[in-house]
């Protein structure tokens, strides 16, 4: 099989800042207690008129800039996200519009905030069998638009942010070292918008009860991410044979900092080696990872040769781990 690596990297985050202050006049809640419990401070709000094609559309275009390919040279595009501009159609042929990829063939992806984990895995699939050469995979929430700004269990968590990584051949034994993927249904009453798809259509009344807001069961959630977290990355390091002391960085998803914490205990490694972005940017969900990515490849704390963990666990419930020699 044809080795796949990540040829370049981009992210977009909205302008607009939202601090934990914010909150305070909105519901009953405070700086001090979002901070101690989630280690959020600030989060992104995209504008009224953004939709995820919108901000996916930028940083897809930064990663395809950053990769030295033209779009008409793309084979796929993969949007990974759970707020789609709609059902119908799919975001990522609007991607695909904007960028002026005539050739590639799109489809959206929905593992909640595992979706870039899951769509680099189907991706790089494509190249490694050599039916693709260059696909584009983007995580891309604007979570703002499905936030209860009366429920403070939610609102307070989320933020919106596009993160993207070209995938292509590289040379034998580099870039995805290791993918590992999970699903347990069992878990998908504890996370999820409950109406407006085929199971609660969207009637007055579902709106009336605000059915059509991410509704969240907090405590099962962080009881499932703080063990998978850990499994992951440890079945991840053991599909690509690396050692704990292998990993140069650790790239979790972004929920809450005291599930990031118990993680790098239970992997080892010092802060220092792990990414955080959510004191700035919140839970955006599919965005959170490749956001911290093309963070640290752009400041150049990613450096040629580096191995990295990526980490990521949602709704459904899904989770997903990746090994990649930089
Ligand atoms: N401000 C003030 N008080 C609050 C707030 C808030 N924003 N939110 C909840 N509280 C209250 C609760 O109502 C509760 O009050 P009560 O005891 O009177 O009922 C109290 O704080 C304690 O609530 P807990 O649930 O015990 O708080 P906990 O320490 O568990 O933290 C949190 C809650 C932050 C949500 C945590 O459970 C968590 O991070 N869970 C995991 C979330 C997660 O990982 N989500 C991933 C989603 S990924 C995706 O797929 C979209």
């Amino acid at each position: 099989l044809q080795s796949v690596g990540i040829w370049g990297t981009g992210s977009y985050l909205p302008e607009k800042i939202m601090t934990n202050k914010d909150f305070e006049s909105m519901i009953e809640t405070s700086d001090e207690w979002i901070v101690t419990r989630t280690g959020i401070r600030e989060r992104r709000v995209a504008k009224p008129e953004e939709a995820v094609s919108d901000l996916a559309y930028v940083a897809g275009q930064r990663a395809l800039e950053a990769a030295g390919v033209h779009p008409e040279e793309l084979d796929l595009i993969i949007v990974g996200s759970c707020t789609f501009d709609a059902y119908l159609p799919a975001s990522a042929c609007l991607v695909a519009d904007k960028l002026g990829a005539k050739r590639a063939a799109a489809f959206d992806l929905e593992t909640a905030c595992t979706s870039f984990i899951y769509g680099c895995a189907v991706g790089s699939q494509f190249i490694a069998t050599g039916t693709y050469r260059r696909v584009l995979v983007i995580g891309a929430e604007v979570l703002s638009k499905f936030m209860d700004y009366s429920d403070r269990n939610t609102c307070v968590l989320f933020g919106d942010g596009a993160g993207a990584a070209v995938l292509g051949p590289v040379e034998e034994g580099a870039g995805i070292k290791a993918v590992h993927l999970g699903a347990d249904g069992s878990g998908g009453k504890d996370l999820g918008v409950p109406a407006g798809g085929s199971r609660l259509p969207a009637t007055a009344e579902t709106v009336e009860q605000r059915q059509h807001y991410v509704k969240m069961n907090g405590k099962e959630v962080y009881k499932f991410a703080v063990r998978i977290m850990g499994d992951a990355a440890e079945k991840a390091l053991e599909i690509a044979d690396w050692e704990k002391e292998d990993i140069d960085f650790f790239i979790p998803h972004q929920a809450n900092m005291r599930i990031i914490d118990s993680a790098a205990k239970k992997l080892g490694i010092g802060m220092d080696r792990v990414a955080v972005n959510l004191d700035r940017y919140g839970n955006m969900s599919a965005a959170s990872i490749p956001v911290a990515l093309d963070e640290m490849v752009r400041s150049g704390q990613i450096q040629p040769g580096h191995r990295l963990i990526m980490v990521g666990f949602g709704a459904g419930l899904t989770w997903g781990s990746m090994a990649v020699e930089w």
